[in-house]
């Protein structure tokens, strides 16, 4: 049951046994996007347990106040239902066969076909395809083909808009209008109950009978949330039916829609159908499966050669690539990346430091354009950032642990889950002191201007939020009796240990984060000086410069102990040892939570997550190879996964180690995580962040890529089974062509417009 990796080398994500008890899984990894969007790929026909999504990136909205701000679920556009002979098709009742659904991450399209008898003995072939366009943000296409096998049929047509759907319970919206045009274009408008965004949905049918083009009567119906035509018509034994369903949706939140009414905007949706309606279903996938080309597969190669396991590598990194252009913003720098992408409720739609720690990598080395509206998107943000340090009690920009629309400030509810010992809601600290976060953004700000050498950026927007994070550090220091200063209370990514002093990711961040601030504040009074008046005018460089620098200084960076292992915090090393056997071999994450409660959990060396193992490589240099070996050896017993960040860092971290096997193992299962057996492991969305995971095992881990003190460096070493990896990296404008074999590393400069220095394998270079 379940996934069949047997045409991955085409390309292709295969189910070839529908699994109705197991929805979640294929809705969530066969979801298809293009950034303004996305649609989780729940079948036509309806089931008990489905969820259907469609999620329109930066339409936030908060439900009451006793929720926080989340991307609403808009009507459903994907529900066709067909009646044979008065019979529902519907996979639990009669028999099929032949059934397979396939998501092709080429061209985007997913399909899914199947003979189905009716209980009534009548069979059918049908064909469904979809595809939501990469090249016109708004238009999503369906087509459905239905071919009467030996007998004549009766075909009933059930297809609309449907918006009555909620976010598991919460409904975001009202009702505005819900009309017929001519018979034959639907339109619904509903309108987000708190942040007031209209959306507008078209539809509009076409049907072909043998190819030609069919009219049928038509029977509309409009009833509370929605809007529907029936359609009949008679089939003889062998004619084939075609059912083409074309759809837009737009908001008033669109950059495309500023300035425009709600009337006007309906009307020129309307119009945008029409065209669509032009344009059918085949041109529509094939002028999309262009642009995937163009812009993905032809823009950011990637090879990787060796034995049969390596087709399921390859597949695992391209479908990363598929993932992480289907939720990319690409189009608009107002919103940034959900935590599950576009492809469910999970997480609400926020971002986290999942963008920049994660994902980030792959954006400024393959799309730099994309990735600098990631980090305006920060920028853009910074008011939520100053009221959040206000409300804490501090100056400067503490960024929300949690983001969502530009001014919600934090967005990180409350309270989630209950305490499986006390009963009681779970308090969520990390909105309140997960503060990593705010030099986590100075630090992607930072790695961006450098690989790109996008100066425009850091001159509009860069400098400042380095500076006025740094603002917020300076503030957050506490004094210590030790004459140093300490960072109290505080959770680090290591989500299983709350109220932690002097976390080591934490410190040594917040200590890099007020130094660079001060580094930069000194060079462009030097090489910049009207840029460092507007600076100083806005954060008062004058003042604060002295006070980062002596911040960063008398800041207290935990050391290593005598056996070489960096405390994470300085808790964890106290705290009681267990076997963590059972947890580390369940299925799922979080076991432990069902026997523990996280206040137990406090004082277990027991960790979610990698912690001070990401510094390691964020700061390679810093540390030496004996501290991260004997770090790595004591933490790796103590890790459970429990969070899918975890998996790519400590792979990249053995790579760098030298320790190939085990690099190449945890490679696999990060790239398993929504690829692999698990069925429920993607219920409430994929796992963004783990797809720049993957792109980081394989180009920072295999292909050996890092930024180090401003230059490039490239140290590769080839699983045992790869003969081969190829890909591309942007370094300062110019594009490189990396290839390693297993004696062999060729870099090639495709750009060719600069000399480009770098490091391979411990030699200078240039290419
Ligand atoms: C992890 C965080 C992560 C968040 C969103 C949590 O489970 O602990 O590190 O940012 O998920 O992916």
């Amino acid at each position: 049951m379940g996934m069949n990796y047997e045409r991955i080398n085409e390309w292709i994500l295969t189910e070839d046994c529908p699994d109705l008890s197991h929805l979640g899984k294929c809705e969530a990894v066969m979801a298809q996007g293009n950034g303004y969007l996305g649609l989780r790929a729940a079948m036509e026909e309806r089931y008990v347990g489905e969820t259907r999504n469609l999620l329109i990136n930066g339409t936030f909205n908060q439900f009451d106040a006793e929720e926080v701000t989340e991307l609403p679920n808009a009507a459903d556009i994907t529900a066709v239902e067909l009646w044979i002979d008065g019979q529902r098709f519907h996979l639990a009742e009669g028999n099929w066969e032949e059934y397979r659904r396939e998501l092709n991450i080429r061209t985007g399209e997913l399909t899914r076909t199947v003979s189905w008898t009716a209980p009534n003995g009548k069979t059918v072939r049908l064909s469904f395809q979809r595809v939501v366009s990469l090249k016109r943000l708004h238009d999503i296409g369906l087509k459905i083909t239905v071919e009467a096998k030996g007998d004549p049929i009766e075909l009933k047509i059930r297809s609309g808009i449907d918006a009555r759907v909620t976010n598991t319970g919460s409904q975001h919206f009202s009702e505005i209008e819900k009309r017929f045009y001519e018979k034959k274009y639907i339109q619904f408008v509903e309108r987000t109950t708190q942040s007031n965004i209209d959306f507008v949905l078209n539809a509009v049918h076409q049907f072909a009978r043998n190819g030609e083009t069919a009219a049928l009567q038509t029977d509309v119906n409009i009833e509370r949330r929605y809007i529907f035509a029936d359609y009949s018509i008679a089939l003889k034994a062998g004619e084939t039916f075609t059912i083409e369903k074309l759809v837009n949706v737009q908001t008033t939140r669109d950059f495309d829609a500023a300035g425009l009414t709600l009337s006007q905007l309906q009307e020129k949706s309307l119009e945008d159908l029409k065209l669509l309606e032009q344009t059918g279903y085949d041109a529509l996938l094939e002028e999309s499966a262009r642009e995937w080309q163009e812009e993905v597969w032809d823009k950011i190669p990637v090879v990787i050669k060796g034995d049969k396991d390596s087709e399921f590598d390859l597949f695992a990194l391209r479908y990363a690539q598929y993932q992480m252009r289907l939720f990319l913003p690409r189009h608009d720098n107002r919103m940034n990346i959900g935590a599950k992408g576009l492809s469910g409720e999970g997480y609400k739609g926020h971002c986290f430091w999942d963008t920049e720690i994660f994902l980030l990598p792959y954006y400024m080395f393959t799309d730099p354009q994309a990735a600098r509206k990631l980090e305006e998107y920060r920028y853009l943000s910074l008011p939520g950032a100053h009221r959040k340090a206000q409300e804490n009690g501090y100056q400067g920009a503490m960024f929300p642990w949690e983001s969502a629309w530009l001014d919600d400030g934090e967005t990180c509810p409350l309270y989630q889950g209950t305490d499986i010992i006390t009963g009681k809601p779970i308090k969520v600290w990390s909105g309140i002191i997960e503060q990593h976060i705010s030099a986590d953004v100075a630090f992607g700000v930072w790695q961006y201007g450098v690989i790109t050498g996008d100066e425009d950026f850091m001159e509009k927007y860069g400098y400042e939020i380095i500076m006025d994070t740094a603002i917020f550090w300076r503030s957050r220091l506490e004094d210590g009796q030790d004459g140093r200063y300490h960072i109290n209370d505080v959770v680090g990514p290591d989500e299983y240990h709350e109220h932690v002093n002097d976390n080591a990711f934490t410190n040594y961040m917040a200590a890099w984060n007020l130094k660079k601030a001060a580094e930069y504040c000194e060079i462009l009074k030097e090489s910049k000086p009207e840029l460092y008046a507007r600076l100083d005018e806005k954060l008062n460089l004058k003042e604060n410069c002295p006070k980062w620098k002596e911040g960063a200084e008398k800041l207290y960076l935990p050391q290593p102990t005598e056996e070489g292992i960096l405390p994470m915090d300085d808790r964890f090393m106290k705290g009681q040892y267990i076997d963590l056997t059972k947890y580390k071999q369940q299925d799922f994450v979080a076991g432990i939570m069902k026997d523990y409660s996280l206040d137990q959990i406090q004082n277990i060396q027991v960790c979610k997550q990698a912690d001070c193992l990401v510094l390691f490589y964020l700061m390679e240099e810093q540390f030496a190879p004996e501290v991260k070996k004997a770090s790595w050896d004591y933490y790796v017993e103590r890790t459970l996964h429990d969070s899918s960040l975890s998996l790519s860092t400590h792979s990249v971290q053995a790579a760098d180690m030298g320790d190939d096997d085990m690099a190449y193992d945890l490679f696999r299962k990060a790239a398993s995580i929504d690829l692999g057996p698990y069925m429920g492991s993607s219920n409430e969305g994929i796992h963004a962040a783990s797809f720049g995971g993957v792109w980081q095992c394989v180009v920072y881990g295999f292909g050996g890529v890092r930024m180090l003190n401003g230059s490039l460096r490239i140290n590769p070493r080839l699983p045992g089974n790869w003969s081969e990896l190829t890909f591309t990296l942007y370094w300062k404008g110019e594009k490189l062509k990396v290839t390693v074999t297993k004696d062999h590393v060729d870099v090639q400069n495709l750009t060719g417009t600069k000399q480009v220095e770098l490091s391979v394998n411990g030699e200078k270079r240039s290419v």
